[in-house]
């Protein structure tokens, strides 16, 4: 089984993965966590690129390409290996973050983001996709308060606000996969809701 955390930033997915990994774990499944962009040699590389609040020049496709690439590595190193031997993976992040934030968020549109990203994922998609939803400024102002921002998180309010917008398009036209939760709650009440809702 594989399953993403997907969300702004803030919002607690994070969070809520440590606790989804602890109590698969506490049942004896065999757990693999990942983030992205990262995960791999390779990825944790191009995360440094991506992040790089210096790097003011880099386009938007470069950007999504280079998220693009790190997921490329991280299906072929890590997630195909570790579904093909039973794992559950829980993933920190994944396409969707790039439909939402290269294709919704900085205008490139999802489909062009989604195209570009098939040869990235190669068919392989989340079984489910836990959005934690979260209202912007408070999230914001979390993920303020725990480090400096990188330059993706940098980004303005609006930027922001059209990420979650972009989140929650792509939820509405995928509701099957898609479990949304609102991150309001308690870490343990969001964590109980995730669990029924996923059917754990
Ligand atoms: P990270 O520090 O992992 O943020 P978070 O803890 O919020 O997940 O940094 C990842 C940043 O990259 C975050 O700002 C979201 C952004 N991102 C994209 O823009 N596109 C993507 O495809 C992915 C995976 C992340």
């Amino acid at each position: 089984m594989f399953i993403a955390f997907e969300g702004i930033e803030g919002c607690g997915k994070s969070t809520q993965l440590k606790l989804l990994r602890e109590r698969l774990e506490a049942a004896d499944r065999r757990v693999v966590s990942v983030r992205e962009p990262g995960g791999t040699p390779v990825g944790d590389r191009v995360r440094a690129i991506l992040l790089d609040g210096a790097l003011t020049e880099m386009t938007d496709t470069s950007e999504m390409l280079l998220f693009a690439a790190a997921r490329a590595q991280l299906v072929r190193e890590v997630l195909r290996p570790e579904l093909a031997a039973g794992s559950v993976v829980l993933c920190d992040r994944y396409v969707h973050s790039s439909l939402a934030y290269q294709g919704h968020a900085r205008g490139l549109g999802r489909d062009f983001v989604a195209a570009a990203n098939a040869p990235a994922i190669d068919g392989l998609l989340p079984d489910r996709v836990v959005l934690v939803d979260t209202d912007v400024e408070a999230a914001l102002s979390r993920a303020k308060a725990r480090a400096a921002l990188d330059r993706i998180e940098a980004e303005d309010l609006t930027f922001h606000r059209a990420v979650r917008a972009g989140f929650l398009a792509e939820a509405a036209n995928d509701a099957d996969r898609f479990l949304v939760v609102d991150g309001a709650g308690t870490p343990e009440a969001i964590h109980a809701t995730i669990v029924e809702g996923l059917g754990l």
